[in-house]
């Protein structure tokens, strides 16, 4: 029955209650209060004694012990002080966060006697906590939740960087093996081109043959620029870099395309990163660059719209990269091509002449610097691709 009003009754109360059930010379309950343990309520201890304990408890080993001890459950050990006869042990039972009861007693208290004990210190019976403990408490949770940030971001980067090197594996691989099938190709197929070239000189213009050949002859260079395309992608490693201004090459392609943009109806909107630093580049491979995202864009297109080209200097990584997107107004990338457009040969556009090489190549081109490419896309919205050039460091 005790039990029961010992739960509900008042901490001072409870201590009482507990030492009188289990022969206890005194008790108190002690907690952490930013620097030091403290003691709060106390039963049978005078005011120099429980000076004393609060003294002991903030000494070695005490302090120590008290660290250590169990958030849950009671850890007990021997106590030599003169200001506290007649208690030669002292049993500490965890009261919540950082809050112990502690009760002095001749012997070690006995399996029950613990229990009455755990009793007086359960979760209902806590004390409320100290503005010290809150304070503490707060700063505790506060610190986790940093932690938690910094993990999930390390992780998130972590996952990133896998993805990324999957899909620089895939590619290569593929790539690799598309060479190699460009390789066998190119010399017949030149072979194919040279003689049709040869035949059709021996033929009457009008005649069927002659049309005949002439369609031979047109897809097989299609077949032949496609495979030269290939083989500049394998042929990436020989490639020379000089520090230019990336700004100027973008600038000159868009000079080329302007007569397109404006027979598409599409409309151009540049703004160019003022005072970018140069780039260590290959200014051919940049410029393949640009004029791939570009076409892409205006094929995107079809009805005209508008072409954004930005380029700005942005930090990522701890250091400086230029950056350059290219957005279009166009049809989007469904989800399901998005981690697919960057495949050599993966291509919406088959039938209208698209080759799926102008992503692999650029994709190639751009890592091949050190770099990197994003896409953004909204079905029916539009897309960017932004390339990311690193910038030699200061130093
Ligand atoms: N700006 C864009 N808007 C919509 N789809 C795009 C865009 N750029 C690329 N794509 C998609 O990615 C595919 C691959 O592009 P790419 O490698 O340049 O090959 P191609 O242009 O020959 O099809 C395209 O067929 C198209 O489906
Ligand atoms: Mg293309």
């Amino acid at each position: 029955m005790y039990n029961v009003s010992m739960v509900a009754s008042p901490p001072a109360q409870r201590l009482k209650l507990a030492a009188s059930l289990t022969g206890a010379v005194w008790a108190a309950y002690c907690f952490r209060d930013v620097e030091r343990w403290k003691l709060a309520e106390k039963h049978h201890l005078l005011v120099e004694q429980a000076a004393a304990l609060e003294e002991l408890l903030n000494q070695e080993p005490f302090t120590n012990w008290l660290q250590t001890a169990p958030q849950a459950g009671a850890r007990s050990r021997l106590l030599n002080s003169a200001s506290l006869p007649g208690s030669a042990r002292l049993t500490a039972f965890s009261a919540g966060w950082q809050t112990f009861v502690l009760v002095g007693t001749a012997q070690n208290l006995t399996h029950p006697q613990r229990r009455i004990w755990k009793l007086a210190t359960v979760a209902e019976a806590f004390p409320e906590p100290s503005p010290g403990q809150v304070g503490l408490l707060q700063h505790t949770v506060m610190e986790l939740r940093q932690t938690q940030q910094e993990l999930q971001a390390r992780i998130s980067a972590q996952r990133e960087a896998e993805a990324r090197l999957i899909q620089a594996a895939k590619l290569a691989a593929v790539g690799e093996m598309a060479a190699g099938v460009a390789h066998e190709l190119n010399n017949p197929l030149t072979t194919v081109v040279g003689f049709t070239e040869l035949a059709l000189e021996e033929i009457p213009p009008q005649s069927q043959t002659y049309i005949d050949l002439e369609m031979v002859l047109k897809e097989a260079r299609r077949a032949r620029s496609v495979v030269r395309r290939l083989l500049d992608f394998a042929r990436q490693g020989e490639t020379s870099r000089i520090k230019a201004d990336v700004n100027e090459i973008i600038e000159d392609v868009l000079l080329l395309t302007k007569h397109l943009m404006h027979t598409n109806n599409v409309q151009p909107h540049i703004r160019l990163g003022e005072n970018l630093p140069w780039a260590l580049v290959d200014r051919n491979q940049i410029k393949q660059v640009v004029i791939n995202l570009v076409n892409n864009a205006l094929y995107a297109m079809p009805e005209g719209g508008s072409l954004s080209v930005e380029t700005a200097l942005l930090p990522r990584y701890n250091r400086q990269w230029f950056t350059l997107s290219i957005g279009d107004t166009g049809i989007g990338i469904p989800p399901e091509n998005l981690e697919r457009i960057f495949e050599p040969f993966f291509t919406t556009r088959g039938d209208r002449g698209g080759t799926g090489l102008g992503l692999s190549v650029t994709y190639g081109i751009v890592t091949d610097h050190g770099g990197m490419i994003e896409v953004e896309s909204r079905l029916q919205a539009g897309s960017v691709f932004t390339v990311w050039l690193p910038l030699e460091d200061a130093a």
